[in-house]
């Protein structure tokens, strides 16, 4: 039975003891154990069906926190760090030996994240370890946004659910590692590459075909059941007009005879509350049974960027 509710100092208790908690952040719920503990942390990978050589990221109170775990970190992490943290941004930093081999994939190094939820962030400061948690989602699914996204995918499997409500980022953390003087952005997320910009060169680096960098980067990821395009909806909807499609798309309401549903992201076309939505609405629309997902190529800007590189790994087929 997996037990659901807002109670802070049930869910310590139960990571102390090695256990499983889903915990809320503003990006994405997580799948947390105690990082510091290759048992606990060996329990996420099973749970999720995640393979063992994607590392996780392991979630701390504060910056202050990051030199226990991680050695020569650049000056820039904490410049960026004033800037974006408690925030959806995860660093990638040469890791300490305190942190066991298990949590990071088998890698020398490790993702450290200060989540900014408040919940999320009151349970670490009740704890004497860091939290891993990926996001709270079987492998290769959509990363869940609410409690109940947790428990229809995990129900069973876990102890407990903390719930914190429905993510206000809606997208995972940007995931940045650090190379000759630059910011290399490996994934991309809560926090824009043009934001990142601003503390110095950036390359982004996140379509590596294999997804070697950052192991995570599989790209088959956050898959629907229903088969899932992306492009331009007008072409899109032209060539597959024969089937009973649902359509995504960031403002445009798009009827047409073969158009079971359609979401609508964002009807000012604001591409944060886009972000916001995508999840829950892709889970709605996978619900449907439709022939075909057709989504909007967002523009590549802002969290355009993430959006798309979402919506790319959700339409590929693997
Ligand atoms: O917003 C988030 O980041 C959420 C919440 C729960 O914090 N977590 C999350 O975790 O999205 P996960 O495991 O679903 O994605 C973490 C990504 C993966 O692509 C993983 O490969 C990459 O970060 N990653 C973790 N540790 C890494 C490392 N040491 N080197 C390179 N990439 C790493
Ligand atoms: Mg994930």
């Amino acid at each position: 039975m997996t037990e659901v509710g807002t109670d802070i100092r049930r869910a310590a208790e139960l990571l102390r003891r090695g256990e499983l908690v889903a915990i809320p952040t503003e990006t994405v719920y997580g799948l947390a154990a105690n990082a510091l503990s290759s048992e606990a942390v060996l329990k996420v990978y099973a749970a999720k069906g995640r393979p063992a050589f994607n590392p996780l990221i392991v979630h701390v109170a504060s910056v202050a926190e990051f030199a226990r775990y991680a050695e020569d970190i650049p000056d820039i992490v904490f410049a960026l760090a004033a800037k974006f943290c408690p925030g959806p941004l995860t660093f990638i930093l040469k890791k300490k030996t305190n942190i066991p081999d298990e949590t990071t994939g088998g890698g020398n190094s490790v993702a450290l994240r200060v989540p900014s939820h408040p919940l999320a962030l009151e349970l670490l400061q009740q704890l004497d370890f860091p939290l891993a948690a990926p996001s709270a989602n079987p492998s290769g699914f959509i990363s869940p946004v609410t409690a109940a996204h947790v428990t229809e995918q995990l129900g069973g499997k876990i102890a407990y659910v903390l719930d914190g409500g429905a993510c206000r980022v809606g997208l995972e953390s940007t995931v940045i590692a650090f190379e000759n003087g630059k910011i290399v952005v490996l994934r991309a997320g809560g926090v824009t590459v043009e934001a990142l910009r601003e503390f110095g060169p950036v390359e982004v680096r996140m379509h590596a075909a294999t997804g070697a960098g950052s192991p995570g980067l599989l790209k088959s990821h956050y898959a629907p059941k229903t088969r899932l395009i992306v492009g331009n909806l007008k072409l899109l909807l032209d060539e597959h007009a024969a089937k009973r499609v649902a359509v995504l798309s960031l403002w445009e309401l798009v009827r047409g005879e073969n158009i079971v549903a359609w979401e609508v992201l964002s009807p000012s076309s604001d591409l944060t509350e886009a972000a916001r939505n995508l999840f829950a609405a892709m889970r709605r629309l996978d619900a449907l049974g439709a022939d075909l997902i057709v989504a909007e190529r967002m523009p590549d800007h802002g969290f355009g960027l993430a959006i798309n590189d979402r919506l790319e790994r959700a339409s590929y087929d693997a």
